[in-house]
This record gives structure tokens, sequence and C-alpha cells, in this order.
């Protein structure tokens, strides 16, 4: 049966140029460079400059997208930017994107949800492409994290970096298999019940302030691993394929102890794993398009193999999807 697919049809990233690395930050606060690679494998993150925003990074990560599919701009029907870092508490950053790619119709709006943003971005533009209601979508996750982190707790500063990566989808016929070029499925979570365990303890309704990040990491660990493979091996089942059909396996980027554990529950080898933590850290609703843009760019990730992407973060939500890329 014809049906429509998304298919990712451009990829690309953006990273701030100050890098600053493990030791730099063993200057500052009472940690180290082996307690950092050993508990999470990061060995640098980078930062965004003063004056440099989401939305800076974001529209260089689209630019870059744009170029790979070979579209102007003025195609784009809809942007979907996933952050928890706008640039101001309203309008959508989506929006400044839109108008500075020179775009003046159509619809632009962010999705927050956290960590997990880019999931959730790409499920609801897949889902608009597949309504018929879109026909180029453009699919940012773009974060400064550097700005809402307690640069004095060391249980968290040492974890989380800035940066931006992008997709284009574009509407696309497919026969309606899992052989079928394009995004398969989406699965979305949440559980609200756990807000406590990664949240910011601010925002413009209860402080009038844009607060700072407060975790409960080996309590996020234990659920990270957890929800990530059960929504992987839905994303599997869904489409009736098994670990060892899967050709890369992009998760969010937390912790390489989470990667390798996840990756290790539903069966994938630790070969098919696209790991870019050790040098962007945790880059939040980034982080996955990030991952994304390194593989492509290097060449692992070619056309007509299948990828799951999966993402968990605060709220708690989280989710996966399966690409015929
Ligand atoms: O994006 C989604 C959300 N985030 C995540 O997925 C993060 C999930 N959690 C994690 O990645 C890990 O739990 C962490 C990396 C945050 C922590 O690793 P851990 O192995 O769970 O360590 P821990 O929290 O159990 O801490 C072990 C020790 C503690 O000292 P004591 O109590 O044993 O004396 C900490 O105080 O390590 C100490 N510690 C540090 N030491 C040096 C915590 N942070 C640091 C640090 N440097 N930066």
């Amino acid at each position: 049966m014809g049906v429509t697919r998304a298919q990712v049809t451009g990829v690309g990233a953006y990273l701030p140029k100050q890098v600053l690395t493990n030791a730099d930050l063993a200057k500052k606060l009472d940690t180290s460079d082996e307690w950092i690679r050993e508990r999470t494998g990061i060995r640098e993150r980078r930062i965004a400059a003063e004056g440099e925003f989401t939305s800076d990074l974001a529209i260089a990560a689209s630019q870059e997208a744009l170029r790979a599919a070979g579209l102007n701009a003025s195609a784009i029907d809809m942007i979907v930017l996933a952050t928890a870092t706008p640039d101001e508490t309203f309008p959508a950053t989506a929006t400044t994107v839109q108008a500075r790619l020179g775009i003046s119709r159509g619809a632009a709006f962010d999705v927050q949800a956290v960590c997990s943003g880019f999931i959730y971005a790409l499920a609801v533009a897949d889902n608009f492409i597949k309504a018929g209601q879109v026909k180029n979508c453009l699919v940012i996750g773009a974060e400064t994290f550097s700005r809402i982190i307690d640069w004095d707790d060391r249980t968290t500063a040492v974890l989380f970096g800035d940066g931006a990566g992008a997709v284009v989808l574009s509407a696309a016929q497919g026969d309606g298999t899992v052989k079928d070029r394009g995004v398969l499925s989406t699965h979305l979570f949440s559980d609200g019940r756990l807000h406590d365990l990664l949240y910011v303890d601010g925002g413009p309704s209860k402080t009038r302030t844009t607060g700072l990040l407060r975790m409960e990491g080996r309590e996020v660990f234990r659920h990270a691993v957890t929800n990530l493979s059960e929504a992987i091996e839905l994303a599997m089942r869904s489409n009736g394929v098994e670990a060892a059909d899967i050709d890369w396996f992009v998760p969010h980027q937390a912790n390489q102890r989470i990667l390798d554990a996840t990756a290790r529950k539903v069966g994938v080898h630790p070969s098919r794993v696209i790991s870019t933590v050790a040098i962007h850290a945790n880059t939040s609703a980034a982080s996955v398009p990030l991952a994304l843009a390194a593989a492509v760019n290097d060449g692992r990730i070619k056309r007509d193999q299948l990828l799951v992407l999966e993402a968990m973060g605060g709220g708690f939500t989280w989710g996966s999807s399966l690409i015929r890329w």
C-alpha cells in the first residue's frame, strides 16, 4: 500500500568554537580529568561565546542541513526546534531561525522535552508530513546549556555542553514496508512524577528567573537504561526487526556508560554505536542530531541503512525512532 514517508534529505551540525576541557574544569572545581573520563567518557565540551545564542547555533546547523539537502530555505513549510534553552521566554526561538533564514511562510515553533527534544520534534514533523500538511520540514535540536549550569556544582557542571544539529525531512512515497526509506516509526513517553530527579530551579511563572539545572544523577542513570532499552525494543518490535538488523544505534549522548549498558541490554554490538559524548558532552536536544551529522559526514551512515535513535531527559521524557536512511 502506498504511504507518505518523511525522508531525511539533509543533516547539519554546528559547535561553538570555544573548547572547555576536563583539565580546565579541574582548575575551578574539586574534580579531575580521570574522574570525569571514567564516570562519563567525556573529555571536552564546547561553550557558546558571549553574545552567541541558541538561535545562532540553530541557524548555522540548519544552513548546513539545507545545503546537504540541496534545498533553498524558501522550500521549508515548517520549522520544529527542540530546545530547553531558548533565546527568550517567548517568542519561540524557531521564529528567530525562520526570520533569519529568510522564510516568511508556514509555521515555526519550539518543542520542549529537554534531552528528548529532538525525538519529540522528529515525531511532530513526521506526523505533519504523513498527514500531508507539510512537504519540507526543518527539525532542529539546539542548546546553550552552559547558561543554565551551576558552575559551582561539580556533580552537573562537568556533564553538559553547547551545540546544535538539524535535519531536513521531506515527503516521499513509500510502499508501507520496513524497506521504505524515511522515518518508519516514532515512540514517545513521559512520566511527570519524576520531575524532582532532573529540573531547573526557576522559570518565568515560579520565580521570574531562568534558574539552574539540578539533577540526581545516580537515579537518572538507573531510569535511563531501563526506559531507553524498552523504547528501543518497542521501535524494533513495531517494525518487525531485530537488533541484528540495526546498522547504527544513534543514542542521546549523556554518558558513555549509559550508551554501553543500553546497547548491551538490547543486543546491539558496540561497534554499531555512534558515540560523540567524549568531545560534545551532553548537549541535550542537540546530541542526537550532532551524533547523526558526525556519522553521516564521516561516511559511516549510508543510504538504505537502518538506524535506531533514542533519548531521555527531564520530565521525565523519553522516546525512540526507527529510520531507514
Ligand atoms: O540527559 C539526561 C540526563 N542526564 C543523565 O543521563 C545523567 C545520568 N547520570 C550519570 O551520568 C551519572 O550518574 C553521573 C555521571 C552524573 C555520576 O556518576 P555516578 O557514577 O553515578 O557517581 P555518583 O553520583 O554515585 O557519585 C560518586 C562519587 C560521589 O562521592 P561519594 O559520595 O562517593 O564520596 C560524588 O560526590 O563521586 C563524587 N562526584 C565527583 N567527584 C569528582 C560527583 N561528581 C564528581 C565530579 N568529580 N565531577
